[in-house]
């Protein structure tokens, strides 16, 4: 298998487009929850091995962007990295997002898996998510979980962060999905 250093990860090496994203999400400027379409940009590049003591990780550098119609600014970034430790069979995606969240969201797999999950939830001593004093105050991210299935020359995520917000009794489900195709 070519790159199985990376295990699971291997299959997202490149570049990706995805002309059919979905949100779901709470918008400000409406006050009311809408539904976006857009069109998303992924970049994996490989890197490793990382060695902290006994454990051994094999990397992606990762950026992702999504535009929505035909702005010109992506409305959602990320940076961030996604690692495979092969002894434990753990998956992790390590990102950042710039509204002042931190996610760090693991999860176990088989080395040749194609579909894991990743889980991450506020407060957890491991797998966690970090966020500023006001999204904590006012949109806190309270769980994340992320579901990848790879394909061949496509892969696709459906993920859904469960969010404390200021304008709901209840947990208010932010969820998001793409289908991206290889282009690099
Ligand atoms: C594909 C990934 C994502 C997209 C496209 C996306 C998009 C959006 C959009 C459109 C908004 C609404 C902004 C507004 O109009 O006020 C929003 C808000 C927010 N999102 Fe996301 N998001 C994504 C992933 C995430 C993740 C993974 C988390 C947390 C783990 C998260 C946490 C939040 C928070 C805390 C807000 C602010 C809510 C508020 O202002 O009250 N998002 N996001």
């Amino acid at each position: 298998m070519a790159n199985e250093e990376w295990g699971p990860l291997a299959g997202l090496i490149g570049e990706w487009e995805g002309q059919g994203g979905l949100d779901h999400s709470f918008h400000h400027a409406d006050d009311e929850v809408g539904d976006t379409t857009y069109l998303e940009k992924v970049s994996f590049k490989p890197f490793g091995p990382v060695v902290n003591g006994a454990q051994t990780l094999y990397g992606l550098d990762y950026k992702t962007a999504m535009w929505r119609g035909d702005e010109t600014d992506p409305f959602h970034t990320e940076i961030g990295y996604w690692l495979w430790d092969a002894a434990t069979g753990e998956v992790m995606r390590c990102f950042s997002i710039p509204r002042g969240i931190v996610v760090i969201a693991g999860g176990t797999a088989a080395a040749d898996a194609k579909s894991f999950t990743l889980k991450a939830a506020n407060g957890d001593a491991t797998y966690a998510i970090g966020e500023g004093t006001y999204l904590h105050a006012h949109a806190s991210s309270i769980t994340y979980e992320v579901t990848v299935t790879i394909g061949d020359g496509e892969w696709s995520y459906e993920e859904m962060s469960m969010l404390k917000m200021d304008e709901f009794p209840d947990l208010f489900p932010h969820s998001d999905r793409c289908t991206l195709t290889k282009v690099g």
